[in-house]
């Protein structure tokens, strides 16, 4: 018999996990060894083991899954918008403003009154390889401060001042007035909650407002409230720049 037309496409059951858009690959590691993983009715607790998608039946807690086709969407976020799946006070969500029927999540977080690039995905490990810290992923913002910034204060930043008793740093300020130093660019590569505001508050600075116009390289293309899906070389870029 020919033996390309019996060959199987199998992938380890981690990522059959993740690509179902449940949880991240090491989520789904963790559940694999807690004994939450069946296949075709028998415990499977091996990290390495494979399963065809076309053949194996694969349930988690009791319940049939199956891979989903991954979805990745840049939203220019508007203000007023909660960055979250579902808010308990019933606020407008950024999920809300994507139509898809598939179920989707912001990766990272952007305040209420923070607008810009904020992607959204059903894909964890992508998620993943965005917000860990260890990616040092560049988020370039446009601030208004409550004064003008001072030169001492700039030095400040870039060295590095404390907040929450750990150190931040942003990577690049830069001045978009020629009149004046209340509006200036910042690059962190950090993505604590509130990390601009908390590192201007540490030097009494208030934030007025704060836009990102970048996220790993993708930048804002669309007006406020629009959406796009990224383009295949926009989600290649992020794999090969952060990927294992
Ligand atoms: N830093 C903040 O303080 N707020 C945001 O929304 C994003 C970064």
């Amino acid at each position: 018999m020919n033996q390309t037309m019996n060959k199987t496409i199998t992938t380890r059951l981690n990522k059959f996990i993740s690509d179902s858009g449940i949880c991240s690959r090491r989520k789904a590691e963790e559940m694999i060894l807690q004994g939450r993983v069946s296949v075709n009715n028998k415990v499977i607790d091996k990290l390495f083991y494979k399963v065809d998608p076309d053949k194996d039946k694969v349930f988690l807690d009791g319940e049939r899954i199956t891979p989903k086709r991954h979805l990745y969407f840049l939203l220019n976020k508007p203000m007023g918008v909660i960055t979250t799946t579902d808010d308990e006070k019933n606020r407008k969500t950024v999920v809300e403003l994507i139509k898809t029927k598939e179920k989707i999540f912001p990766v990272g977080r952007l305040d209420y009154n923070t607008t810009g690039v904020l992607l959204l995905t059903n894909d964890g490990d992508f998620s993943n390889l965005l917000t860990h810290p260890k990616n040092k992923v560049p988020r370039e913002y446009e601030v208004r401060l409550d004064r003008p910034i001072m030169d001492e204060d700039i030095d400040k930043l870039q060295t590095g001042v404390f907040i929450e008793g750990k150190r931040g740093r942003f990577n690049k300020i830069s001045f978009t007035s020629k009149n004046s130093k209340k509006f200036i660019n910042v690059v962190a590569t950090e993505g604590r909650n509130h990390f601009v505001k908390k590192m201007f508050a540490a030097l009494s600075y208030t934030v007025v407002s704060l836009n990102r116009i970048s996220f790993a390289g993708i930048k804002a293309d669309i007006p406020q409230g629009a959406y796009r899906q990224l383009t295949k070389l926009e989600i290649s870029g992020v794999i090969k720049n952060y990927g294992r």
